[in-house]
């Protein structure tokens, strides 16, 4: 839609100021009253053609309304200009916006690898774990639409010390069944009463380092037993994350690259990249204008680190799978080690492609009592449980409204919606706040809410006995309302690659919200069964255009929407 309008607008430019290929930048305004779309193009340039902002805009104005596509162009405040579409022009570009509901054909090209959720293995998901979890899911969700190849990457923390700790609490206060029986909870249990009693005995933390250091010289039995304790946590991951719609290519860990440390070591040693540190570690050093500490990367014994296993994993991605970015998606807590990771590759000189740490905040909780106390950890299962319980209250809260008769899927789809939606419609850069209320309500930024704006508009296109209402090719005018949801429904695929290309999901749980309120004030405003064609047809294609993008946003944030609730 803004194609032709840029064509005419850079025509203008062009012939009057010899500029080319400007970026219209064009603004959906705030208030419908201004219009379809603007532009601050006149702003900009004002110092640059040496023309107050206004004359610049009048211009484009000349240009713009010869167009056919356009109605008005008006000119505001110190040099905006605003533009009316007319309705025929409003309604082809609706296209796009079908169009943006199915995935885009794949692009060809390198990869992109996504890594997120990377829990440590022995322990059950935490609720915090689900900000990686949720945030890296949808980032490749919304790649993958855009037609993007992507590796889905959980990166378990499947090795280090924590094994030590855990074989010698399962020796000392375990009972006599094998490994493979222990409960991921009894795991747990284990290793929160090391922690409680390494407190009085030192001595348990020596042992531990021990048994770790076996294992990784490869000692049979603790290799068997490290396997069974991989084996029951991935099953009770495989569990969480089928219920959360969330899934993975590769789930390749850290041990992974235990065979694949030595040759990293061995070129930082001959690159000088590593030099020796205290009481014979190896460490990188950093220039004063980065600010960064030294890196450990080798310990005085020679065991390796999460860091040497980090390094060996860039190698091993880049040589591998040659992708042409790599997004890892973690908590605030990371910042300083991926800092220090990607300086390391540098002074390694290695090639690397786009990388980024993808930071979200620290989930923090409204009812004090769900923070955690320490070395308990607040397990997920729990958290989606209760969720699902609340759901069911609300749905019996709304009894009179609710039309559905699997009350039992349509809880869980609502309890686990709302703890997922309720997380990615926040901004990551800052703490995610965990609120039950919040995220049940039925009438706010909330899944409930989401699913219910779908289920309301899936129901008008029943009782009207379509499913694929057709758009009309053009409608003599447009109601106020229409207007707005049009053009909230016309931002659909500019949405989707802003909240991919940033990396910010909440960019399109907003959206989703918008598109929400816009149709249900549509909604209450406007017959829509009942208007005569062709205004029914009409709005019932405006019903199923914004059905459709409701349902398809919502999946991409892994969010399940009803057809009738
Ligand atoms: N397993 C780590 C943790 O829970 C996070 C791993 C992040 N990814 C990485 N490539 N280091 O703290």
């Amino acid at each position: 839609m803004y194609e032709t309008l840029t064509e005419k607008a850079n025509d203008v430019l062009s012939e009057t100021f010899s500029l080319s290929n400007v970026d219209l930048d064009w603004r959906r305004p705030q208030e419908a009253m201004h219009g379809d779309i603007s532009t601050a193009i006149a702003l900009k340039l004002s110092k640059e053609v040496g023309q107050s902002p206004r004359d610049i805009a009048e211009k484009l104005i000349e240009g713009l309304s010869s167009l056919e596509d356009v109605s008005k162009v008006e000119l505001a405040g110190p040099g905006y200009v605003n533009v009316w579409l007319t309705p025929k022009a409003l309604i082809a570009a609706l296209a796009d916006t079908r169009e943006a509901c199915t995935a885009r054909v794949k692009r060809g090209g390198a990869p992109v690898i996504v890594e997120y959720s990377q829990p440590n293995i022995a322990k059950p998901l935490g609720a915090h774990h689900l900000l990686t979890t949720l945030i890296g899911q949808s980032i490749a969700n919304l790649y993958e639409h855009q037609g993007y190849d992507v590796i889905k990457w959980n990166y378990i923390g499947d090795w280090g010390t924590q094994f030590g700790k855990l074989a010698i609490a399962v020796g000392k206060w375990g009972d006599d069944r094998k490994a493979s029986e222990y409960s991921i909870d009894e795991l747990l249990a284990l290793y929160v009463r090391f922690h409680e009693e390494v407190e009085n005995d030192l001595t348990l933390d020596d042992a531990a380092r021990e048994a770790f250091l076996k294992l990784e010289e490869g000692d049979a039995h603790l290799q068997s037993f490290w396997e069974d304790i991989v084996r029951t946590t991935k099953a009770d991951l495989a569990a969480l994350y089928e219920t959360l719609h969330v899934s993975f290519d590769l789930d390749l860990g850290e041990s992974f690259y235990q065979d694949k440390t030595d040759a990293v070591l061995h070129e930082g040693r001959e690159k000088h990249v590593f030099t020796e540190g205290e009481g014979g570690s190896l460490i990188v050093q950093f220039s004063e204008e980065s600010h960064l500490p030294p890196y450990l990367v080798q310990k005085g014994d020679g065991a390796t680190l999460y860091s040497t296993r980090d390094i060996a994993q860039m190698r091993y991605r880049i040589d591998t799978y040659h992708p042409q970015e790599i997004l890892i998606v973690t908590d605030i807590a990371q910042k300083l080690h991926f800092e220090q990771l990607v300086e390391t590759c540098k002074q390694l000189q290695w090639k690397i492609p786009a990388f980024e740490n993808v930071l979200s905040g620290r989930m923090r909780f409204a009812d004090k009592s769900m923070s955690t106390r320490k070395g308990n950890v607040l397990k997920l299962k729990d958290v989606l449980e209760e969720a699902v319980r609340r759901a069911e209250e609300k749905i019996a809260e709304h009894e009179e409204s609710i039309q559905t008769n699997d009350l039992g899927a349509l809880a869980s789809m609502m309890g686990v919606g709302a703890v997922s939606y309720g997380i990615l419609s926040q901004n990551r850069k800052q703490d995610i706040i965990f609120d039950w209320e919040k995220m049940l309500s039925f009438d706010g930024n909330s899944a409930p809410y989401l699913q219910y704006t779908h289920a309301r508009a899936k129901s008008v296109l029943r009782k009207a006995e379509t499913e694929h209402a057709d758009m009309p090719a053009d409608m003599a005018d447009l109601m106020e309302k229409e207007r707005v949801l049009m053009g909230t429904l016309l931002e659909f695929s500019r949405v989707l690659e802003e909240a991919r290309a940033s990396h910010i999901p909440h960019i399109l749980a907003n959206y989703l919200f918008q598109l929400c309120q816009d149709f249900n004030s549509f909604y209450n405003d406007t017959p829509i069964l009942k208007a005569t064609e062709p205004e029914r047809q009409f709005r019932l294609a405006l019903t199923h255009c914004t059905a459709s993008v409701l349902k398809t946003g919502a999946e991409l944030l892994t969010i399940s929407v009803p057809d009738r609730m």
